[in-house]
């Protein structure tokens, strides 16, 4: 099973960014820790980080023929992203959505997901940790052949 990890815009500060939201572990640190359980669940992961909307329309379109799934943080473009919402819909790639910070405590703005109603599951408020869940529960779903 190929596991494509979507990173959105910011996420590559990651360890110096808002550690009160985002703790203090690097984008690296957390794919290193996907890359542990991914080996437990005998996937495969590839890892794309980008602040740009258009390449990250761009990976979706392309992870049609190439991935069984997608965990996408969409970052920010979560809460504005038609393109990326219509990407993943397109594609019909199961996702998990996944956030570090917990979005039901922070501004009103970010309580908003363009992606969540076409999600297998969200997962957010767990730091790091949310990545681990969202992979294991991804994992389970494509097994499960449902989105
Ligand atoms: C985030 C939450 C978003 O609201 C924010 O724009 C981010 C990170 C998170 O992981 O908590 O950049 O997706």
């Amino acid at each position: 099973m190929k596991i494509l990890v979507l990173n959105g815009p910011n996420l590559n500060l990651l360890g110096s960014r808002e550690k009160e939201h985002y703790g203090s572990l690097s984008l690296a640190e957390i794919e290193n820790r996907l890359k542990k359980l991914a080996k437990e669940l005998k996937v495969s992961l590839s890892f794309y980080q980008s602040n740009s909307e258009t390449a990250l329309v761009n990976k979706i379109q392309a992870a049609k023929t190439k991935f069984d799934g997608i965990l996408i943080n969409a970052a920010a473009y979560t809460h504005t992203s038609i393109a990326i919402r219509d990407a993943l819909a397109s594609v019909g790639v199961p996702f998990v959505e996944v956030h570090l910070s917990n979005l039901a405590k922070r501004e009103d703005f970010r309580r908003r997901s363009m992606i969540s109603d076409l999600a297998s599951g969200v997962i957010f408020g767990f730091g790091p940790d949310s990545y681990l869940l969202g992979l294991r529960g991804l994992v389970a779903r494509v097994k499960a052949g449902s989105d």
